[in-house]
């Protein structure tokens, strides 16, 4: 094997263009992008992304969730290729970096490869992994999931969204339902670059996250039933007011939560009023719970005492509230020796960096619990994300690109 040549770095003018061009594709007026998974924006970036691998000599498979592998080839191709990537698919109100900062580094290392005729030992595979945001279709990294065999191809193709749409019907409808089956194409590790979605790294002037852990998940379906009548004739003390009962509800579980701070977030983000109206007491309400701690026990204490809270309240004010657990992603923990890999990477181009735990959900967190995976974060404007707002500088997005391509030359080796 050859010496890493320490002094490569990515093209940062290609990659910026990069994640401006795609941003056209499902450009907000506020400058964000809507661009739910598998609808026509998502299809438009695929077809992107398709073209750019194959321009870039890259073979592009699609398995039968439509997550897209594109294969560069190593000297040594018995090994199984290095994974690096993320997601294409934002959120509704999303921004122009979430997902798509890892996805299209992970491009650009492949660009810079060629660029310096670099042939590494083992191969390389750029992944865009289908529905990491869970907003259509539940649960979030779902496709990663079941590459992780947290779930079969047939449970995920029969999910639905909000319109009755399946997954398999959305995939035909895009073109993107492949025929490999999902986790069939073996990686040997993955590292995955994202913005942090947070705020430490930009109060703290740091430039890379070495991420060494992820919280974990737990998301639930909710259900408040209680009597619908006359808002005029109905005296308050024989209201079984669904509405009030989740209200109350939200705002004790605000206090659970911040009784188990700085390890422990929950979010109330969808509520749905069957028949709303304005002069009817609401009798039927559905609504979405998501939880995460970095520590199995405190999301255990989290439930315990979210479930006490609810069965008061529920008594109290004659409702019934049902809370079904959807999905439940235990915290990870990343392969030592590749965010070891990321750390030197960072260090021997001289960017400020600090280890840190990812908050937010990825890819790499499914991943990780059958191959050695990491991740790299760098700052976005204000921690804002899940935002029209977010942002992120050309300078951090080049840097963790660099780091990406450091390590990826560290763990997959430089055959010449
Ligand atoms: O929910 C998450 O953490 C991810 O951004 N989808
Ligand atoms: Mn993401
Ligand atoms: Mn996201």
């Amino acid at each position: 094997m050859s010496a890493k040549p320490s002094n490569l770095q990515i093209d940062s003018g290609r990659l910026w263009g990069a994640i401006h061009d795609t941003a056209k594709f499902g450009a907000t007026a506020k400058g964000g992008v809507r661009r739910l998974t598998l609808g026509a924006e998502d299809k438009q970036v695929r077809d992107w992304f398709r073209n750019a691998c194959e321009a870039a000599g890259l073979e592009v498979h699609v398995d039968a969730l439509g997550s897209m592998f594109g294969l560069r080839k190593g000297r040594d191709m018995s090994k199984p290729p290095l994974g690096i990537g993320s997601h294409l698919d934002t959120q509704p109100t999303g921004g122009k970096y979430d997902g798509i900062l890892g996805t299209l580094a992970a491009l650009e290392v492949v660009r810079t490869l060629n660029d310096a005729g670099i042939e590494t030992e083992t191969p390389l595979c750029i992944i865009n992994w289908t529905n990491e945001e869970g907003s259509r279709f539940a649960p979030a990294m779902m496709a990663s999931a079941t590459y992780a065999g947290d779930y079969t191809t047939d449970d995920i193709w029969s999910r639905k969204d909000a319109a009755g749409i399946t997954v398999k019907e959305a995939l035909d409808g895009i073109g993107y339902r492949g025929e490999e089956p999902v986790g069939q194409r073996k990686l040997g590790a993955f590292l995955e670059l994202h913005i942090e979605q947070g705020p430490l790294l930009e109060a703290e002037g740091k430039t890379v996250g070495v991420v060494d852990r992820g919280q974990g998940i737990i998301w639930y379906d909710g259900r408040v039933t209680g009597f619908e009548s006359h808002a005029g004739t109905t005296p308050m003390p024989l209201r079984r007011d669904a509405l009030s009962a989740l209200s109350e509800l939200t705002l004790t579980i605000e206090k659970i939560a911040l009784a188990h701070a700085p390890n422990a977030v929950a979010t109330i983000g969808e509520v749905n009023i069957a028949n709303p109206s304005r002069n009817v007491i609401p009798g039927e309400i559905a609504f979405t719970l998501d939880v995460r701690s970095p520590d199995a026990a405190v999301m255990d204490a989290l439930d315990r005492d979210i479930r006490a809270t609810l069965g008061e309240i529920a008594k109290r004010r004659r409702v019934e509230i049902a809370l079904d657990q959807i999905w439940r992603k235990p915290p990870t923990i990343f392969d030592s020796k590749l965010v070891d890999a990321v750390q030197a990477a960072a260090t021997e181009l001289g960017y400020s960096y600090r280890r840190i735990t990812s908050g937010a959900g990825h890819d790499a967190c499914n991943v990780a619990s059958v191959i050695p995976a990491a991740m790299i974060f760098v700052p976005c404007k204000d921690g804002i994300s899940h935002n029209e707002l977010e942002d992120a500088t050309q300078a951090d997005c080049s840097a963790g690109a660099n780091v990406l391509l450091h390590a990826v030359l560290a763990v997959a080796g430089v055959a010449k």
